[in-house]
């Protein structure tokens, strides 16, 4: 028997992935930076089989047998079996649970699909008693093919996804670490996640994705995303906080208005949603205070802001958007330093 725990954190993207070519291939780059509070912990456990034609696996989901995951579980290690040789001698007992509340609407998929993959490389190592030449881009190339987001949460810090001439060793089929091309003033970053709507969306990033392929805006949205990738390598070079703000909402934005906009329209964002974004540029108007928000693809606001700022920025979390959470619920986060093998 084998085992191996990896705790790996949720990422959240300043630039954004929306669209995807076949093998979970991104139409266009995007950086994220990795949390450090939301995180998944998954522990597998193999045990060397009779029947070794064949994937089996066991998922318990914080301590409960959940096979609606394990289905998509499944359907993962077969795209990854041809890797991951031993896969189909082994029964896998696979435990994992987040720190984040349950259901809150925070997306699990990176975290999930980063810690399933860092495990599996670690399993890897072991079974076939080999040492793999790079263990984390190795597990950032299998978690893409989970969950395309996953790939950027391998490591801590910055972190940018798919290829562009901008940056010489970035790939499509995983994410690079930008950290050593990052200012002082974007280092340390706050992002508190106001919970504006708990639950399932009513769109999944799948479907999202997929109505990209017909959407008339698709080709102008990806050259536009190559364009703010460019431009936000430069910010995070020189430390331009404006610049950064301009780009990152717009991003979001952008993301949310390609949904509205889609052959089938749909809408994630929530009357809350929009109240909290304008009350954080009446406070940014009022305070000049370097905040700003990011939207994941669903009602929750991710409010950013520098380490400088934070006090004032939590007081006005606590004073003025509280009362737009469901249930008074937001999570704190800062820059994350990355995974972690227990
Ligand atoms: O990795 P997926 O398929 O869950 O897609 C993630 C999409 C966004 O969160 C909206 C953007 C991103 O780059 O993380």
């Amino acid at each position: 028997m084998k085992t191996t725990t990896w705790q790996s954190p949720s990422n959240i993207a300043l630039v954004k992935y929306w669209g995807k070519k076949e093998n979970q291939i991104p139409a266009n780059p995007s950086i994220s930076f990795s949390l450090n509070n939301a995180l998944t912990t998954t522990t597998i456990s193999a045990e060397i089989k009779e029947n070794r034609n064949a994937i089996s696996i066991e998922f318990f989901f914080e301590n409960e047998k959940n096979d609606a995951f394990a289905i998509k579980i499944i359907s993962f290690l077969e795209k990854v079996a041809s890797e991951f040789t031993w896969l189909k001698s082994y029964h896998l007992t696979i435990n994992s649970s987040n720190t984040f509340p349950h259901s809150s609407g925070i997306a699990s998929s990176a975290s999930a699909f980063s810690a399933l993959a860092l495990g599996l490389c670690t399993l890897h190592e072991e079974i076939m008693e080999i040492k793999l030449p790079n263990f984390y881009q190795t597990a950032s190339y299998w978690a893409r093919v989970g969950s395309g987001s996953a790939c950027r949460s391998v490591y801590g810090g910055y972190n940018l996804w798919g290829k562009t001439s901008l940056l010489a060793h970035s790939s499509d089929e995983y994410a690079v670490n930008i950290d050593d091309q990052i200012h002082p003033n974007f280092k340390t970053f706050n992002d508190t996640i106001l919970i504006i709507e708990k639950g399932k969306k009513a769109v999944s990033s799948t479907q999202g994705h997929a109505l990209l392929k017909e959407h008339p805006f698709a080709q102008m949205r990806y050259n536009i995303a190559n364009e703010n990738t460019g431009k936000l390598l430069s910010i995070l070079k020189n430390g331009e906080m404006n610049d950064f703000i301009k780009i990152v909402e717009s991003e979001a934005l952008m993301l949310h208005a390609l949904m509205m906009t889609s052959p089938t329209p749909f809408i994630l964002v929530k009357p809350n949603t929009l109240a909290v974004i304008e009350k954080i540029w009446d406070f940014r108007n009022q305070t000049h205070s370097e905040l700003l928000f990011t939207l994941d693809a669903g009602a929750n606001v991710h409010l950013l802001n520098s380490d400088k700022d934070n006090e004032q920025v939590q007081q006005f979390v606590q004073n003025e958007l509280i009362g737009y959470c469901q249930n008074d619920l937001y999570f704190c986060n800062a820059i994350g330093k990355g995974p972690l093998k227990i």
